[in-house]
């Protein structure tokens, strides 16, 4: 095994778009090279990419989006990475529906609900955003393995990924995760290891391994480009909203990674003035599930630091109880007027089955977490109506099923003939 770390075997001569000036230290501060790198030398805070915008600004304006792919890759001006179409490890991910939820607008008293159908990705989940952005930096740095600590979509997708890349993946969970999840990742044949752990438990292992082999890990030492990748739903959701922002985004929070990029693309989208002038940044408020809800409880109690917790949830895919960007996404709740809001397991069974009997979507325990609190907060009154609120639906409900499959009704069988069906159905 090599101990080399990734910045020795490929930090120099790695090459990034010239747009990308820099990775810097969202706590301090201090710039570091653009390589694959875990976290700021000096203080150990995540890195952020930081582009040139000047030089973005002349290749991004709507027509050139309008003509790029129909995936996260149009808006590649905005990602740290510039490939030609068939260098881009891509299956498609992005450019999922945004659907004006009417029933369900209608049941919580809000016209303008809209949601974000991120089920629909290559592998069911908004990871492959992510993941597209992260397998294509390896490749395109030459790392032939790549690697993740997961909560199960994580892991759906990087198998994928690695299979239509053709690198090896070693991909690590923990060990009690959902049959659906493991399934959807051992049938693209990774290096699968289960950990007897939580999350957190393998997620440390994987900082530990990070330092000791030559692999990419998409959310460690890949982190800083893979959650470039998340950026894409915001982008698209404004875009779908004929280039506006709305005035309020409800994202689910595991690690907050997504819930600080989605904070960072409506940035982007305001000082490029991709949206309508005078756009104004939505409101960010993040969903998590009660029995995990270290950054609702910061966000609550007033703190400005995160509290580890022990996760115990069936909303396993946001079960994080040490979020590594959990003190971001309180602070831009706070400072965007959005808020960090936990519901009760009852709850996110109950949001998924409204989900999918009011608007035709089957989300995963995310969605029903981030439906539940939509409704919580309606139902305390935080809108009037007319706003235009989005809701990210980050995962498909096939994916739990076993969370909801004891409660519906198991159809009686009816003899094939028209007095059976008479007799039960047409009374
Ligand atoms: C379906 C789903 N939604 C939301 C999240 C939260 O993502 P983040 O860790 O960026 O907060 C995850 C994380 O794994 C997820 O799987
Ligand atoms: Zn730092």
């Amino acid at each position: 095994m090599s101990t080399l770390s990734l910045l020795e075997r490929y930090g120099k001569g790695a090459v990034a778009g010239s747009r990308v000036s820099a990775l810097v230290c969202r706590a301090c501060g201090h710039e570091m090279p653009v390589v694959a790198t875990s976290s700021c030398d000096r203080c150990f805070g995540p890195l952020e990419v930081e582009y040139d915008y000047t030089e973005v600004s002349r290749q991004i304006s709507r027509a050139s989006i309008a003509a790029g792919p129909p995936t996260i890759w149009r808006y590649q001006a905005l990602l740290p990475l510039d490939l030609e179409d068939d260098a881009r490890v891509s299956l498609g991910e992005g450019l999922t529906p945004l659907i004006h939820a009417r029933n369900l607008g209608a049941e919580l008293g809000l016209r303008n609900l809209h949601l974000k159908n991120d089920t629909l990705n290559p592998t069911g989940s908004f990871k492959d955003r992510v993941v597209s952005v992260a397998v294509s930096w390896a490749r395109r740095h030459g790392i032939a393995t790549v690697a993740c600590a997961s909560t199960g979509n994580l892991a759906n997708s990087v198998a994928a990924y690695a299979a239509h890349a053709g690198c090896r993946a070693v991909i690590l969970v923990p060990a009690d995760l959902e049959p659906a999840k493991i399934l959807a990742t051992s049938i693209y044949r990774p290096t699968l290891i289960a950990v007897d752990g939580t999350y957190d438990d393998v997620n440390r292992l994987c900082v530990e391994l990070a330092d000791r082999v030559d692999w990419g890990f998409c959310n460690i030492n890949l982190r800083a480009f893979y959650g470039e990748g998340s950026k894409t739903l915001t982008f698209e959701t404004a875009e779908q909203l004929g280039w506006r922002l709305p005035d309020e985004i409800v994202v689910p929070v595991a690690s907050g990674c997504q819930f600080v990029k989605h904070r960072k693309a409506a940035g982007e989208l305001i000082d490029l003035e991709l949206v309508d002038r005078g756009s104004r940044l939505p409101r960010f408020t993040g969903a998590q599930a009660a029995g995990c809800s270290p950054v609702a409880t910061a966000f609550a109690s007033g703190a400005e630091t995160i509290t580890p917790v022990r996760p115990d949830t069936i909303a396993r895919s946001i079960a994080i109880g040490n979020p590594s960007d959990g003190a971001d996404t309180v602070r831009i709740a706070r400072e965007t007027g959005g808020v960090v809001e936990a519901v009760s397991e009852e709850e996110i069974i109950e949001g998924i089955e409204l989900l999918a009997a009011s608007e035709g979507i089957f989300a995963e325990t995310a969605g029903g977490v981030t439906v539940a609190v939509l409704r919580k907060l309606a139902r305390s009154g935080r809108w009037s109506g007319d706003e235009t609120v989005v809701a990210y639906i980050t995962g498909h409900g096939l994916k739990t099923a076993d969370a909801v499959s004891t409660r519906l009704p198991v159809p009686e069988p009816v003899a094939p003939s028209l007095r059976a069906f008479s007799e039960r159905f047409l009374n």
